[in-house]
Order: structure tokens, then C-alpha cells, then sequence
């Protein structure tokens, strides 16, 4: 039976380590700020934001949400974006995926300032994580390298495989293996024969949105397993995309699901915008 990598607990104790700079930060007059768009009513991202705000005031930082109806324009969502782009107190700008189809999303993740793009999505810091200085880490990947650090989990020399190609997880994912030496593999829908690929990995990330799609005849006997997806099974239970019962018997270490990478997309998020709050501090005293 593999170890069980718990995020709900790593997240727990990063969490602690943030609240506490965050009141050494606060007793010196800067109170870390975050702001959260949420365009229209989609039921998950309204959950999404319910979570971010909670947990911002769970670590004392100021949190902003900002909901704006299904019509509104391009326009009226890059004027609210300038608006907290010129705003001194606000420290990082999150605007919730997926925004209404009429919303041209590049224009809108374009006109984040990338000194608060706390996502990590705009080029600049995209770039900047490709040629290894990443300015902010991308939320659910720097999750994911937390979780192999506490797990005492290498990934130098490594063979490492991505299951998935999206620009918020298996792209960044990728990088940060290779920025820590791990041989990476990204496997997506045209890969020919995935269970030969995924049987070659020593660590394996999975981000493809199927319901236990990872069975144990495509994992390496000893891999570590690390399960991104968030699915609700045909039993209405929640489950990720790896078939934890089976795979759980020959991989070495996994992440559950709830309570494996969930909690800490919101942890390096909290992570990031502490760090935007250091800097303005660093500029004001
Ligand atoms: N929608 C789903 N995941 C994310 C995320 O990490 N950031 C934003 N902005 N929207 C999302």
C-alpha cells in the first residue's frame, strides 16, 4: 500500500508559515491584498472564489471580490482591471476561469500588470517561468513540488511523466520538473500507447479531467502518483482522474482525492500574493 501524500496537511502547515509573515508584514503597515474577478454564475467557480476569499481571511490578508454580470463587455472587465492595476493597496489580480465565451480572455489576462499577475498567466511571467526566473510560481504545479519536497520526493534524474498539456497545469508543470532535473515526458489525446508511456515514470502527474482513467496496469511498480483531477464519479462521489483503489496497491506514494492537490492551488496562490506584498513593502521602507 503507497504512503499517502496528504495536501490538505502540507497545505495546513504552509498555511501557518503565510499567516505568520503575513502579521509580521501587517505590524509594519502593509496588509497583503488580494482581488478576485468573477465574471457571470457558473455554480464551481463561484465555489472557487468562496474558497479563495475564506482562505485569504483565514491568513489575515484583505481580500477584494468583484462580481460582474454573465453581459457584462471586454471593455467594462479591462476598465475594473485598470482600475486595481492603479490601486497601490491591491497586491495580486485573479480574474476566475472560464469568463463568457463573448469575453476575449487573452485581452483580459493581458491587461493584469504581471508584477500582480498572481496566476502566473500572463507572457511575461509565462516566459519568465520557461527560462527558469519565474516572478510567481504557477498555483497548482508549485503545489505540486511542495508536496513532493515535504514527501521528501527528488525528482533529480528522475523519469517524470505529465498527463495532460494545459496552459495552467501540465504546460508549467513541466518546467518546473525540468527546472529541478527531472526527465519530463507530456503525454496528451494523440499519445499512441499512454500506458507504455506512463509505465516508464518514476513520478507521474495526472491533469486530464477523466474519472479514474489511471489504472494500476499503467503505472510503474514503486512510481509516485500524483492525482490533479477533480471529477465526480458515476457513484456521485468525488474521485480524481487516477483509479486511487488500484493504484494505490503498487504505486510507492499518492495523492488523494479530495484532500491531495486541491488544497494547495489556494495555498500557492495565498503563497504568491504574500510575495507581491513583500516587494511593495521592500519599496516603501
Ligand atoms: N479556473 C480554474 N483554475 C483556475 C486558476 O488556477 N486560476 C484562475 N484564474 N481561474 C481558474
Amino acid at each position: 500500500m503507497a504512503v499517502i501524500l496528504s495536501g490538505k496537511a502540507v497545505s495546513a502547515a504552509e498555511r501557518e508559515i503565510i499567516r505568520q509573515k503575513t502579521a509580521a508584514l501587517v505590524e509594519r503597515g502593509v496588509t497583503p491584498c488580494l482581488a478576485v474577478i468573477i465574471v457571470g454564475c457558473d455554480p464551481a467557480s463561484q465555489v472557487y472564489v468562496r474558497n479563495k476569499h475564506k482562505a485569504c481571511e483565514e491568513v489575515g490578508f484583505r481580500s477584494l471580490v468583484i462580481e460582474m454580470s454573465e453581459q457584462t463587455t471586454t471593455e467594462a472587465l479591462l476598465s475594473k482591471i485598470s482600475e486595481l492595476a492603479a490601486d497601490d493597496g491591491v497586491d495580486g489580480i485573479l480574474v476566475q476561469l472560464p469568463l463568457p465565451r463573448h469575453i476575449d480572455e487573452n485581452a483580459v489576462i493581458s491587461a493584469i500588470p504581471p508584477e500582480k499577475d498572481v496566476d502566473a498567466f500572463t507572457l511575461p511571467n509565462v516566459g519568465a517561468i520557461m527560462t527558469g526566473a519565474p516572478r510567481f510560481l504557477p498555483c497548482t504545479p508549485a503545489g505540486i513540488m511542495k508536496i513532493l519536497e515535504y514527501g521528501g520526493i527528488s525528482v533529480d534524474g528522475k523519469e517524470c511523466v505529465v498527463v495532460g498539456r494545459s496552459n495552467i497545469v501540465g504546460k508549467p508543470m513541466a518546467m518546473l520538473l525540468l527546472a529541478k532535473n527531472g526527465t519530463v515526458t507530456v503525454c496528451h489525446s494523440h499519445t499512441g500507447n499512454l500506458a507504455e508511456v506512463t509505465g516508464r515514470a518514476d513520478i507521474l502527474v495526472v491533469a486530464i479531467g477523466k474519472p479514474r482513467f489511471i489504472t494500476a496496469d499503467m503505472v510503474k511498480p514503486g512510481a509516485v502518483v500524483i492525482d490533479v483531477g477533480i471529477n465526480r464519479g458515476e457513484d456521485g462521489k468525488l474521485c480524481g482522474d487516477v483509479d486511487f483503489e488500484s493504484v494505490s496497491q503498487v504505486a510507492s506514494a499518492i495523492t488523494p482525492v479530495p484532500g491531495g492537490v486541491g488544497p494547495m492551488t489556494i495555498t500557492s496562490l495565498l503563497s504568491n500574493t504574500l510575495a507581491s506584498a513583500e516587494r511593495r513593502a521592500e519599496k516603501l521602507f
